[in-house]
């Protein structure tokens, strides 16, 4: 028997934690006899003083063992081998569901266990909850269903499936406690670990909306996370990404959805699709196992094909109406559910002058986006699935005197319209002069 405030004190004091200890924080966390304080003490002891390695691997092993684990050996069976992609975070970040049918479309069995908001950051589930319908947190024996029926599923942390991770994941969010390092790879590793994969891709995000926002933090994280998924037997690879500006051109639940449809339909903002293409592509290469020195680049145009034949928007289609969503609201003609009771609000430059976009504050953006009631402010908020921003500019682009740098849609009711709109305006960085360089590259690096 340990005491909870004695382990929160040695990570406090910088003093090492063995791994009775802390499956012992966990397993009491999961079952409700540590409370929510002491935990969030605990997290932010870890975020100031770190964990070695070895704390890290207890951690991760102490969050898989707090649930079950899936078992997919009646697809491996049928020779289905088991894929998934997941991101460390950021603004406008939607390319899960691009990518799950992408995989699906392309033979590959996808169970993806996505998260909620977290900190300035919208969540996968969260997106998918804005679809009429749509049932993103099924319990174990429907996803375990559907994933047989269909090879594909969303899902979502549960009371069985890593029940210390739903905790700390939403308890993480409102605490500051995201940052770090040991926290993310055992948060993001518990869940993939224990979807028992053949295979997983790696997002990680650096840059201004990220939450390592130096590429070699990312890469300390990428490495982190590269490196459980291979003591435990799973391939696994990590792009570094760029996310010094929000992914495609709308940040925002149901707006975002909005756009994956765009894209499944072949249409949709370049980036966002270019990197849902070469994520899931890498996904196929390590799923498939395929080691020719083109492998790459043949899963590239497979997934393009996958997009422009409309087989990735029907496998969508079929995994959403399975999952619950009305076939009705995935129609590009229905937009109710999308913009009844909201208002477009145009953010203009200060400066009535044509000018470039050198950068973006992309944290900034993401911060406004919990203010405006996309995200939470405390565990128990429920949040707001249709406000967003949308047509937003992107670096490198010129606006000319008079256009608009983005919208804010806000619910119509909203007073805050004037203060939202001088936050996203500051939030864009704009000069009449050409910038000198050419905005980063969306990937990169890969790390193997
Ligand atoms: N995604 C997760 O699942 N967990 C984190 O901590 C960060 C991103």
């Amino acid at each position: 028997m340990y005491l909870p405030q004695e382990i929160i004190r040695k990570k406090r004091d910088k003093i090492e934690l063995s791994r009775e200890e802390i499956q012992f924080l966990i397993q009491s966390y999961a079952s409700g006899s540590v409370p929510d304080y002491q935990m969030a003490a605990f997290a932010m002891a870890v975020v100031l003083n770190g964990m070695s390695d070895i704390e890290t691997a207890h951690l991760l092993t102490a969050m898989i063992q707090s649930g079950d684990r899936m078992d997919w050996s009646p697809l491996r069976k049928r020779s289905i081998p088991c894929v998934d992609k997941h991101s460390t975070g950021g603004v406008g970040d939607k390319t899960s569901l691009v990518i799950l049918p992408l995989l699906v479309a392309d033979g590959l069995a996808v169970p993806m266990v996505a998260g909620r908001g977290l900190g300035h950051t919208g969540g996968t589930v969260d997106k998918l909850e804005s679809i009429p319908g749509f049932m993103a947190q099924p319990n174990a024996e429907q996803f375990r269903s559907w994933m047989l029926a269909r090879g594909g599923a969303f899902g979502a942390q549960t009371d069985r499936f890593v029940p210390a991770d739903k905790k700390l994941y939403a308890l993480r969010d409102v605490t500051s406690t995201v940052e770090s390092i040991p926290l993310i790879t055992a948060s993001i590793m518990s869940k993939k670990l224990a979807e028992d994969l053949d295979a997983l891709v790696l997002d990680v995000k650096f840059g201004s909306g990220a939450f390592l926002q130096s590429m070699d933090s990312a890469e300390q994280l990428a490495r982190s996370l590269v490196n459980a998924g291979k003591i435990s037997g799973c391939r696994v690879e990590a792009a570094l990404t760029n996310m010094d500006e929000p992914l495609g051109r709308s940040a925002g639940h149901a707006c975002e959805v909005t756009e994956c449809l765009d894209i499944l339909q072949g249409a949709g903002a370049p980036d966002t699709r270019e990197l849902s293409l070469q994520l899931a592509a890498r996904a196929a290469v390590l799923g498939h196992q395929d080691k020719s020195a083109d492998a790459h680049q043949r899963a590239y145009m497979r997934m393009k094909n996958h997009l422009q034949s409309g087989r990735a928007y029907e496998v969508f289609l079929d995994i959403a109406t399975q999952q619950g969503a009305h076939l009705s609201a995935l129609e590009r003609s229905n937009t109710e559910w999308i913009d009844a009771g909201v208002v477009d609000v145009p953010v203009f430059a200060q400066d009535k002058i044509r000018q470039q976009i050198h950068s973006i504050e992309t944290r900034a953006l993401g911060l406004l986006l919990i203010e405006m009631g996309a995200g939470r402010l405390k565990k128990e908020d429920s949040i707001d699935h249709k406000v967003g921003l949308i047509h937003m500019k992107k670096v490198g682009e010129w606006v000319e005197s008079g256009e608009p740098l983005c919208f804010l849609r806000l619910r119509k009711n909203d007073v805050r319209a004037d203060k939202f709109q001088a936050v996203a305006c500051k939030s864009f960085v704009l000069s009449p002069e050409k910038a000198t360089q050419e905005p980063a590259p969306l990937i990169a690096k890969w790390i193997q």
